[in-house]
Parts: structure tokens; C-alpha cells; sequence
């Protein structure tokens, strides 16, 4: 079988980092898309060679552009062959309570959260469709599954990411494509550090666990719902917070 190609976007956050690893450690080739205003690339890709990844392939994109997704998603055919894993992973945050909160900072992230999943999404689940086999996985948030005060933005979006991947599974059921949503608690990345201290250490205080996960914890699960034997899981929703929310 040839190798299979795996597509993350935010690839050189946090969560991408890991979601990446994962995919190198299963063999596939793994194209790392970080936005063009990320200005560590090199040190992230440097960082990787010395952990042992040399082979990440970085290609620069907004997500939030569809015009950008295209011509990242040609970039990536063209360096590494048809893409088979789609994980749409990028994705940030502008908290603030509802009352405070101004539009451009609802339309951020809706359009880098949500909108994105039709940008990227659609450079490549027809072409999955026709080659037989294809793996979906929409990266929502445990926020997105019970809101959170502060993130009616964030929220709203990663909610519509639940949705949308529940339609489309319906859509691509008989083509051999999955289309499946995590939604994630609260992970030690740099989006989780940036919370206020007090409220960071409150929010910890009410998930059962009292710790935050570990990126290598969600990229796991990347990882099995990329595999041959997770063919028949779609349309899901799999959580993984610590016990903060039961679905
Ligand atoms: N529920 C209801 N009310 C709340 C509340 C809650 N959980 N938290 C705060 N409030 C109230 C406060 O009591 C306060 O009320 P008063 O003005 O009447 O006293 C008011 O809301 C303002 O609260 P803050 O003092 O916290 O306001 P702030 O402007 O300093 O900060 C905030 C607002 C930035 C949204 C801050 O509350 C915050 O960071 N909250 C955490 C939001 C959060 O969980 N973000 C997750 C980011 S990580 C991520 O998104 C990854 C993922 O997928 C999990």
C-alpha cells in the first residue's frame, strides 16, 4: 500500500504538534500547515528534526481564506500525492464575555473555527470520495459540547463543527470516508496558558481529573480514527476532557 498522506492544519500549535507526531509515528507522510504569519516555523521544523521527525512538509495557508486553502491544498498534492487524512485543527480564541464582546471578534473566530472546515474541507472530500477511502477529523472543544461563559464566539463555532461533521458522515457514509469530531477539554498548549491564572486554576478545580491533558493524548486518538479499523466510526462525537462533561 502506499504511504498515506495526512493533512493538519495549525499544525505547529500544541495540539498540531502532537497530532502530527502521531501521524509520523504511524507511517503516513504528514503536511504541517501553519498561517503565513507564524513567524517559527523554522525553529518549530528544527525542533522536530532533533525530536527525531525530519519529514514534516510545511505549507503556509489561512484557513480562513478559501482561496488560501486551495492553493495550500495544491501545494501539499503536489509535494506529497492526493491526501487521504484531513484534520482540521486549527482554530483560536477571542474570550470575552457576550456583553463585551465586538463583532470582529465573533467574526474571527467563526470564520478561522468554523468557515474553515468548508474552506479545507472542500478542496478534498470530493477527491476522497471518488478514490474510496478517506478520513475526516474536525477538531471541536468540550466548550463547543457545553458552552462556556466568556466564549459564546468560540463556543457557537465548535458547536457548528459538531454539526457539520454529522452531516457530511451522513453524506460520505457509502464512500468510504469518515468524518468524525473530538472535542477536547482543556490541554496544556499555549491557548490554555493564556488564560488568566485565578481562572485557569478555577477551571482546573472543577474538571475531575484536576489536571489538564496532555496533546499526545488527543493526537492518540487522531491517530486511531485515521486507522483502517476505525472505518466504521462516523459521525461522532468523541470526548475527551477528564470527566469536566459528560455528553
Ligand atoms: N459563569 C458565569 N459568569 C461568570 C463566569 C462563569 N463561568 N465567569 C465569570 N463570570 C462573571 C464574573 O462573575 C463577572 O461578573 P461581575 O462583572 O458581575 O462581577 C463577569 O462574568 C466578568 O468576569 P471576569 O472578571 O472573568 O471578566 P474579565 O473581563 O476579566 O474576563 C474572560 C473575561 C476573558 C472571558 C475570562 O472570564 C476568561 O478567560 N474566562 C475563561 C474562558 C475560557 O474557559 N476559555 C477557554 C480558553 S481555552 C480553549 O478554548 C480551548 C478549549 O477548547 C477548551
Amino acid at each position: 500500500m502506499t504511504q498515506r498522506v495526512a493533512f493538519v492544519t495549525g499544525a505547529m500549535g500544541g495540539l498540531g504538534t502532537a497530532i502530527c507526531q502521531a501521524f509520523a509515528k504511524d507511517g503516513y507522510k504528514v503536511v504541517a500547515a501553519y498561517h503565513p504569519e507564524f513567524d517559527n516555523k523554522d525553529e518549530w521544523l528544527k525542533e522536530q528534526e532533533a525530536a527525531g521527525f525530519k519529514d514534516f512538509i510545511p505549507v503556509a495557508g489561512d484557513v480562513s481564506d478559501i482561496e488560501s486553502a486551495k492553493t495550500m491544498v495544491a501545494e501539499a498534492e503536489a509535494k506529497a500525492g492526493p491526501i487521504d487524512i484531513l484534520v482540521n485543527n486549527a482554530g483560536i480564541t477571542r474570550d470575552r464575555m457576550f456583553a463585551k464582546m465586538e463583532k470582529d471578534q465573533w467574526d474571527a473566530v467563526i470564520a478561522t473555527n468554523l468557515t474553515s472546515l468548508f474552506n479545507m474541507t472542500k478542496q478534498v472530500s470530493a477527491k476522497m470520495a471518488e478514490r474510496g477511502w478517506g478520513r475526516i477529523i474536525n477538531i471541536s472543544s468540550v466548550n463547543g459540547v457545553k458552552g462556556q461563559a466568556g466564549q459564546s464566539n468560540y463556543s457557537a463555532a465548535k458547536a457548528g463543527v459538531i454539526g457539520f461533521s454529522k452531516a457530511l458522515a451522513q453524506e460520505l457514509a457509502t464512500k468510504g470516508v469518515t468524518v468524525n469530531a473530538i472535542a477536547p477539554g482543556y490541554v496544556a498548549t499555549k491557548m490554555v496558558m493564556a488564560i488568566r491564572e485565578d481562572v485557569l486554576k478555577s477551571i482546573v478545580d472543577t474538571i475531575p481529573m484536576k489536571r489538564l491533558a496532555k496533546p499526545e493524548e488527543i493526537g492518540a486518538l487522531c491517530s486511531y480514527l485515521a486507522s483502517e479499523l476505525a472505518a466504521y466510526m462516523t459521525g461522532a462525537t468523541l470526548n475527551i476532557n477528564g470527566g469536566l462533561h459528560f455528553q
